[in-house]
């Protein structure tokens, strides 16, 4: 079944974003070492548009979560599927994720990184909804802020739909 999809960033208003992006976080890490940590899937082409915008070395590395339960915080669980491989002590971390909704996965991933010794850990995501987050976690770059409704396309999903798009839109459910 195909869905009624509109249009809530192109793909040249991304592009511009990411880059720009890019620029703001080459800017605060200069020489410093870095890993990017993609939060696999949804982040996957934001972050290889990322990593070309950003002009101090750096490794990648991915990381794939699960989260288990409702989404109601008592009964939410969240675990690794596939967790880091470097060695990200004494690095600064930066996750790359595609969006921060309740706040229960960053959460999770800023907990489990700061026991690594890693020299400071922040947060970019490419879009961030406010209204229905849960947990105050900082955020530290941000491309774009949205009201509520559900986002597909760049790597955003549908039940594995729509991630191929490279623009970002409203599904109608
Ligand atoms: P959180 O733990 O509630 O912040 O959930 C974040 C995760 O939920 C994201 O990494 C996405 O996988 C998924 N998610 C939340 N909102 C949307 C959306 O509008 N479209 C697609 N995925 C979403």
């Amino acid at each position: 079944m195909q869905h009624t999809l509109k249009e809530v960033f192109s793909a040249q208003e991304i592009q511009e974003r990411v880059k720009n992006l890019g620029k703001e976080i080459s800017q605060i890490y200069k020489d410093e070492p870095l890993v990017l940590i993609c939060v696999l899937k949804g982040a996957f082409l934001f972050f290889s548009d990322l990593v070309r915008a950003i002009d101090c070395p750096h490794e990648i590395d991915f990381v794939r979560l699960a989260s288990y339960g409702s989404s109601d915080t008592s009964s939410h669980s969240i675990a690794f599927t596939k967790d880091i491989e470097i060695n990200v002590e004494d690095k600064h971390v930066l996750i790359v994720e595609d969006i921060v909704d309740t706040g229960l996965t960053m959460e999770f991933l800023l907990k489990q990184l700061s026991v690594r010794k890693a020299k400071s850990v922040k947060i970019a995501t490419l879009l961030s909804k406010k209204a229905r987050r849960e947990k105050a976690i900082p955020i530290d770059f941000v491309g774009f802020y949205i009201q509520d409704g559900f986002l597909v396309g760049y790597g955003l999903d549908y039940a594995e739909k729509y991630r191929y798009l490279p623009n970002i839109c409203e599904v109608e459910l």
